[in-house]
C-alpha cells in the first residue's frame, strides 16, 4: 500500500526543519545552494556540515565563482570535511555547469556531472527542479524498510529497498509538490523514523507502516554484521625551519585524502613501528623528539600515527630531498583531519579557514 502523501506533507508543512540551504515556502529553490548541499550531505551529518556550506556560500556566493576559484583554496575550504575526492568532483562540476550555463535539470543529464551519482541526480532534480522523483539515501531506506517490514539485511537489500522507496511517490498529491515530498522524507527519517528510537506515536505514516504494526519498527533495516577494521600504523614527521615553516607535501591527486597536504612520514602499514625504525625514514637526521600517538578511523581501517618533532638550526633546510616535502606555513595547506590531529599534539595548530 502506498503510504498517505497529504499525511506526510502535513506533517512537513508544520515540522520541516529550517536549514540554510532549504528555500522558503513559494521561494524558487536555487539549484546551486541544493547542488552543494547534497555534495556535503554525502556520508557527513546536517550538523557537521552547516558550517562548511555557509563558509563556502559566503566565499563562493554562485557557481561560476566556485568554477574560477583556485582548486587548492576549495580543497582548503573543505579540509575536515573528509573524502576529499568529494572536494575535487564539487570544484570539476563548478566548471562543467559554469561552461554549459547552468545546471541541467533532468535526472539523466545531472548524472554526467563529475561527482553526482543516483542519490544525488534525484535529490537535485527533485529538490531544485521539482522533478517527480524518489532520492534514496540512508534516511529513505531506513523509512521504505519499516514501512514495508523489509527484513533482508543491508546492503543486500539495498535494490529491493530502491524499487520500494521508488513506489513511495505514487499518486498525484505527491507528484504536485516533488521537492516537499524528498524533503519530507529526508526529515522524517532524520527527526521521527530515527535509527534508534522511532517516535513511532507522532508519526504521520504511523497507520501505513507494517514494521510498527508487528511492534519490529526499531529492528529495522537489519544490517550485516560488519567486517573488523583493520589497524594500521604510520609515523610522521613535524620538522620547524627557522622561519616558523614546517615541511609539508602533498599526497597523490588521487586516491585516499588524494591532493591534500601532510607531513611527511612512512606508509600505513598492519605492524606497528618502533621508534628506531621510524626515524630511518625521517626526512633528515637530527634530534627528533616524540610527540606522542593519534588515533583516527576512517572508513575502512583505523590509524594510530606517531608523531616526532624537530626543529633545523638557522640556515640548515637546503639539504633535505624534495620528496619529504616543501618548508610552508600551515595557513595555506590542506590538511586533513588526520594531520590536523598530529599537529594538534603539538600545538601547532592550524587555524581552521
Ligand atoms: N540529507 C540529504 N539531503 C538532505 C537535505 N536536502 N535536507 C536535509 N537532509 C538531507
Amino acid at each position: 500500500m502506498t503510504p498517505d502523501a497529504s499525511a506526510l506533507l502535513r506533517w512537513y508543512d508544520h515540522h520541516r526543519r529550517a536549514l540554510p540551504w532549504r528555500s522558503l515556502p513559494g521561494q524558487r529553490p536555487d539549484p546551486y545552494a541544493v547542488w552543494l548541499s547534497e555534495i556535503m550531505l554525502q556520508q557527513t551529518t546536517v550538523k557537521a556540515v552547516i558550517s562548511y556550506y555557509e563558509r563556502f556560500l559566503t566565499h563562493y556566493p554562485t557557481v561560476q565563482d566556485l568554477a574560477d576559484a583556485p582548486l587548492e583554496d576549495v580543497l582548503h575550504l573543505w579540509a575536515g570535511l573528509g573524502y576529499y575526492a568529494r572536494a575535487r568532483n564539487l570544484h570539476a562540476c563548478a566548471k562543467r555547469v559554469s561552461e554549459r550555463g547552468g545546471f541541467p535539470d533532468t535526472v539523466e543529464e545531472l548524472l554526467t556531472l563529475p561527482g553526482i551519482g543516483a542519490y544525488t541526480a534525484r535529490a537535485i532534480a527533485a529538490i531544485a527542479f521539482g522533478r517527480p522523483v524518489v532520492p534514496v539515501d540512508g534516511n529513505v531506506e531506513r523509512v521504505t524498510a519499516r514501512l514495508n517490514a523489509t527484513e533482508e539485511p543491508l546492503p543486500a537489500s539495498r535494490p529491493l529497498l530502491a524499487r520500494q522507496a521508488a513506489l513511495l511517490n505514487d499518486g498525484p498529491v505527491a507528484q504536485s509538490r516533488p521537492s516537499d515530498f524528498a524533503q519530507a522524507l529526508f526529515d522524517l527519517g532524520a527527526t521521527i523514523c530515527t535509527p534508534r528510537s522511532p517516535a513511532c506515536l507522532t508519526c504521520p505514516w504511523q497507520t501505513s507502516c507494517i514494521a510498527h504494526a508487528r511492534g519490529i519498527a526499531a529492528q529495522l533495516p537489519a544490517k550485516q554484521p560488519k567486517q573488523a577494521r583493520p589497524t594500521r600504523y604510520g609515523a610522521h614527521f613535524l620538522l620547524h625551519d627557522s622561519s616558523g615553516q614546517i615541511l609539508l607535501r602533498t599526497r597523490p591527486p588521487t586516491g585516499l585524502l588524494g591532493g591534500m597536504d601532510e607531513l611527511p612520514g612512512t606508509e600505513w602499514r598492519g605492524t606497528a613501528w618502533t621508534d628506531e625504525e621510524a626515524l630511518t625514514h625521517a626526512p633528515c637526521l637530527t634530534d627528533w623528539v616524540r610527540r606522542g600517538e593519534i588515533r583516527h578511523v576512517f572508513t575502512h581501517f583505523t590509524l594510530y600515527l606517531t608523531v616526532y618533532e624537530a626543529c633545523l638550526p638557522h640556515g640548515h633546510n637546503a639539504g633535505i630531498d624534495s620528496s619529504f616535502g616543501t618548508f610552508r606555513s600551515t595557513k595555506r595547506a590542506a590538511l586533513p583531519g588526520v594531520m590536523k590531529k598530529c599537529l594538534a599534539l603539538t600545538q601547532q595548530t592550524p587555524e581552521t579557514p
